[in-house]
């Protein structure tokens, strides 16, 4: 085995751990886990008795496992940034492999073997079960472990496992999931990923709010007229069409990671940064999101579907002609909702959702519009006309935060014009190459579950969509068309021209 590369990391190592990988020889494993692993291992924030034991229904033998992994690390190694080879050499000389069915008993035989061998330490014993495979194998995964008692924890030992989303399609399914995981494990030893709390951006919210004096006051129905939420892509389905026209954007990309940025902006403060407490605030806010009724979904929701167009000067085919899509399909690939948040500190606020594919841009944000300034001053000159204050979040790309106010234009006339305080990320930090993957797996590997998502805030998600999804089914809420390359269907407009709002602009140069 390769000596551990000594790198300055600014956290202590994890503890030594077998990582299993359920699903190890298919695309997460090669897209996101893998270089995530050697992000870590460059970092110098993994274990010298770290292992990774993979397990798939595809046949490898041990060397051909790493041989596997190492062509997929070479791939992306061409298109981003060279691989330290030393690095690499370390981690995929600790990579083992099971052939084996994931319904069967025979593989977690061979796996409760392997593991057992390698116990000749403090903490050999400790394993995380990764779930790397499609959703309907995650409970049986589970229930296997529970069944060859691989998930019993002792002192000195831990056993915890990592469930990929989607978790659950909707309300029902996603209790009846949580019902079948706690029966094997206790709620500690499920981490739930949601990836988007990987990114360093959604931390900050966190940061800004709660160590910032300036904020918070001003951070409530009083002051915030309302909120704009945004997840764009300009992607389309690619090769998901299977899974993606049986899911649609609502279930993609809502309860879930709208959900999450929704919860970092409207959450009360937490008592502290432990991880029940901050899940608990995060849960109780998004509980508090009014379930619509279902003659409200027709008018707070709105599903576009792309159209053929042009995205990032490179043609794009309709949705209905992607490959593995359903020509009649329904299926939206937009989705823009207005929700209201029935708590104390946000009545009346409403917070605007959207997300699409195939879109003119790609821009995660959150958007804060600030009430207006009274007018009084201003109001026979025709030179000032009062625009609400912006605080805007970046969370990708570009990460960052800006603020637009109203500052005078030099010269003897009074006249107003919009100006822009911006912090870039970039030009105050040096990051470190990430995926976003790796906090979570170093977090899950040293037992914090800050930011996973407990059995209730995943189903206060779901409870939250369920209303429009069974209005969806029913036929009330249209798909409107909308050609790939533009910033959704116009209907997504009038949802906030009704309240007297806009979106800020999709396409939009952020000055420097
Ligand atoms: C995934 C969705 O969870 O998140 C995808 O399934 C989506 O459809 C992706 O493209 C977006 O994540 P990111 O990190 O690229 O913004």
């Amino acid at each position: 085995m390769v000596e551990a590369p000594a790198i300055q990391a600014d956290a202590p190592p994890a503890p030594p751990c077998a990582l299993v990988i359920f699903g190890a020889s298919g695309d997460l494993t090669k897209r996101l886990l893998m270089p995530s692993l050697y992000n870590l291992a460059h970092e110098g924030v993994l274990d010298p008795n770290f292992a990774i034991i993979g397990v798939d229904r595809v046949e490898h033998t041990d060397q051909s496992f790493r041989e596997h992994l190492t062509d997929a690390v070479e791939e992306l190694a061409a298109k981003n940034h060279p691989i330290d080879r030393e690095v690499w050499q370390w981690l995929v000389s600790r990579a083992i492999y099971i052939t084996g069915d994931f319904d069967g008993a025979g593989a977690y035989e061979q796996l409760k073997e392997r593991l057992a061998s390698r116990q000749t330490d403090v903490g050999d014993a400790n394993a995380v079960f990764y779930m790397a495979v499609t959703p309907r194998f995650f409970a049986t995964i589970a229930e296997q472990l529970g069944a060859a008692d691989l998930l019993t924890e002792s002192d000195t030992a831990f056993r915890r496992f990592v469930v990929e989303k989607p978790f659950g399609t909707d309300l029902a399914s996603a209790k009846a999931l949580n019902a079948r995981l706690l029966a094997v494990a206790e709620e500690s030893q499920i981490y739930r990923m949601d990836h988007f709390l990987g990114k360093e951006t959604v931390q900050n919210v966190m940061a800004l709010r709660f160590g910032n004096g300036m904020f918070e006051p001003i951070w409530s129905r009083e002051y915030v007229d309302h909120v704009q939420i945004t997840a764009a892509e300009t992607v389309g389905v690619e090769q998901r069409g299977r899974f993606y026209d049986a899911t649609g954007a609502l279930r993609d990309m809502v309860p879930n990671h709208m959900f999450q940025l929704l919860a970092m902006v409207a959450m009360e403060p937490p008592n502290s940064f432990d991880a029940d407490a901050v899940r608990t605030e995060k849960s109780k806010v998004i509980q508090a999101i009014r379930q619509m009724r279902p003659g409200e979904a027709a008018t707070h929701v709105v599903r576009g579907q792309y159209r053929a167009g042009e995205v990032l000067g490179k043609p794009v085919a309709d949705y209905r002609e992607e490959p593995d899509v359903s020509p009649e399909s329904h299926t939206e690939t937009y989705i823009a909702i207005k929700c209201m948040i029935d708590n104390w500190r946000w009545n009346g606020v409403p917070f605007y959702i959207r997300t699409g594919k195939a879109l003119a841009t790609r821009r995660t944000e959150i958007a804060i519009h600030f009430k207006r300034a009274p007018g009084v001053l201003f109001r026979e000159n025709p030179d000032c006309t009062l625009a609400p204050n912006v605080l805007v979040i970046h969370v990708q790309p570009d990460e960052g935060i800006s603020l637009r106010f109203a500052a005078k234009v030099p010269g003897r006339k009074v006249r107003l014009a919009e100006v822009d305080m911006d912090f870039r990320y970039a030009d105050y930090f040096q990051s470190a190459p990430s995926t976003g993957y790796e906090t979570l797996i170093y977090d899950c590997l040293s037992g914090d579950p800050t930011l996973f998502q407990r059995a209730d805030n995943i189903e206060a998600g779901w409870a939250a969509v369920d209303p429009i999804l069974k209005a969806t089914a029913a036929g009330m809420i249209d798909v409107h068309g909308y050609a790939a390359g533009t910033s959704g269907p116009t209907m997504a407009d009038v949802l906030l021209a009704q309240d007297g709002s806009q979106w800020l602009p999709l396409e939009r140069e952020r000055p420097r």
